[in-house]
C-alpha cells in the first residue's frame, strides 16, 4: 500500500512541465502590462488604438452569414486566392504568432541555430528554444539600427527578419533584404507592420528568393488583434510541412475571421481609405510622442519609419527597475528595452498606439518622475 505522502510527491513530479518550456515565462511585456491600473497611461501596449467604423462593423455582420463549418486546413480557397496568384502558396493562420510557431515546428530541429534580431520581438528567441534550438542574436546597433554581418554558420536553419521593426520602428532597405534572402538559409520575414508606414511603403521580402517565407496579418493594420487572422506565403513545397504543423495546432482559422478578411479585401475603396486613416492617426500620435520626448527627455529622435514604437535612450541604466517603478510610482507603462534582447538595455520602448492625450500625459509623467528623482 503506497503512503499518502508518496502518492502526493509522485503526483507532483508528473505535473512538471515539459523540459522544452524550462526557463520560459510570460514575456516581460505581459508582466509590465499586469501592473496597469485604470489610472495608468498605457504606453506599453502593442495593439492599435483604433475602433472599427460603421462600414467595418457592417462587413463583420455580413461575415457572420458565411459557413460556420471547418474550412480547409490552409484556409478558404477564395481567401487564399486574394492573397496570392497561386493559392497553394498561402496558409491562413491564427495571427502571425501562430504562423511563426507553425514555421518553427515545421523546420527547426534540436541543435539548429536560428538568427534573431537583437533587439527584436520577444517571440523569435522563445520559439527557437521551444524547438530545443539555439537562438543566435544578430546585432542591430544604435543610432540607426541597421543590420550588420549575420553570424551564419553551418548550423543556421532560419534567419528571422522583422521590418518595420517592433520595438525599433526602423525599416530595412531593399538591398539588404535581397542580400539576406540570398544568404543561403531559410528566411522568415515578419511583415506584420507592413501597412503602418509614414513616408513610403516598406519593401517586402516576398518573392526575393525561393528561400523566403513571409508572414503577415490583419492584427495591426485593421486593429483585429483578437480575431486572430494572419497568413504565410511560401513556395508550395516549402509550405507543405508548415500546413501539416498548422493542422495539429489550429485545424483551421476561425471561419468568421476568414470571411471578414475576404470582405475587407473585396471592399477595395473602403480598405484603401481605412489604411490611409490608420496611417494618418499613427502619424499624429507619433509626432505628439516625438514632441513630448524632446521636451521631457531633451533628446531629439529620428522619426520611426514604420510600426508605432519609439525606442528611447533611457536616463536610468537598469531599465527593468525603471519601467516597474514608472508603472507603480508614476502610473505610466513603458517596456524595458532588455525585454527585446541585450542590445535593448539602456532603452525603453514607448508605444504611441495610444491617444494623443495619453501619449502626452504619459511622457510628461515620466519627465516629472525623472525630475523628482533628480535625474
Ligand atoms: C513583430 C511582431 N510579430 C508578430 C506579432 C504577433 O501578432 P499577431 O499574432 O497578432 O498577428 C507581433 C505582435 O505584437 C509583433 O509585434
Amino acid at each position: 500500500m503506497l503512503s499518502a505522502e508518496f502518492r502526493f510527491y509522485s503526483a507532483l513530479s508528473t505535473l512538471n512541465s515539459a523540459l522544452r518550456l524550462n526557463g520560459i515565462e510570460l514575456s516581460l511585456i505581459r508582466q509590465i502590462n499586469a501592473l496597469a491600473t485604470p489610472l495608468s497611461a498605457n504606453l506599453g501596449i502593442g495593439e492599435p488604438n483604433v475602433e472599427p467604423d460603421d462600414t467595418f462593423r457592417e462587413l463583420a455582420k455580413r461575415a457572420t452569414m458565411a459557413s460556420w463549418h471547418y474550412s480547409a486546413n490552409a484556409g478558404n480557397l477564395s481567401l487564399r486566392k486574394k492573397l496570392a496568384s497561386d493559392p497553394n502558396e498561402i496558409c491562413i493562420t491564427a495571427g502571425t504568432q501562430e504562423a511563426l510557431y507553425a514555421i518553427f515546428q515545421a523546420y527547426v530541429d534540436p541543435g539548429d541555430e536560428v538568427l534573431v534580431p537583437n533587439p527584436g520581438f520577444v517571440s523569435y528567441a522563445t520559439l527557437a528554444k521551444i524547438c530545443c534550438a539555439t537562438p543566435v542574436p544578430y546585432n542591430l546597433e544604435p543610432p540607426d539600427w541597421q543590420i550588420g554581418k549575420l553570424p551564419i554558420t553551418n548550423k543556421t536553419k532560419l534567419i528571422v527578419v522583422n521590418s518595420p521593426s517592433n520595438p525599433l520602428g526602423s525599416v530595412v532597405g531593399e538591398e539588404k533584404l535581397r542580400e539576406i534572402a540570398n544568404a543561403g538559409p531559410l528566411v522568415v520575414s515578419d511583415e506584420i507592420y507592413r501597412e503602418i508606414w509614414y513616408d513610403a511603403p516598406p519593401p517586402s521580402m516576398r518573392g526575393m528568393s525561393p528561400n523566403v517565407i513571409t508572414v503577415d496579418g490583419l492584427s495591426k493594420s485593421h486593429a483585429m488583434t483578437g480575431l486572430r487572422l494572419g497568413w504565410i506565403h511560401a513556395r508550395a513545397d516549402l509550405l507543405k510541412p508548415i500546413i501539416t504543423a498548422h493542422q495539429y495546432i489550429a485545424t483551421c482559422v476561425s471561419v468568421f475571421s476568414q470571411a471578414l478578411a475576404e470582405a475587407i479585401f473585396d471592399a477595395k475603396e473602403w480598405n484603401a481609405q481605412w489604411l490611409d486613416g490608420v496611417r494618418q492617426q499613427f502619424r499624429t500620435q507619433r509626432d505628439a510622442a516625438l514632441y513630448a520626448i524632446e521636451r521631457e527627455f531633451e533628446v531629439k529622435l529620428d522619426p520611426p519609419r514604420g510600426a508605432f514604437y519609439l525606442f528611447v535612450p533611457s536616463p536610468v541604466c537598469d531599465t527593468l527597475t525603471f519601467a516597474k517603478t514608472l508603472a507603480t510610482d508614476a502610473a505610466v507603462l513603458v517596456i524595458p528595452g532588455i525585454a527585446f534582447g541585450t542590445n535593448g538595455e539602456g532603452f525603453v520602448r514607448i508605444s504611441y498606439a495610444a491617444s494623443v492625450a495619453d501619449v502626452s500625459t504619459g511622457i510628461e509623467r515620466i519627465g516629472r518622475w525623472l525630475r523628482s528623482a533628480g535625474r
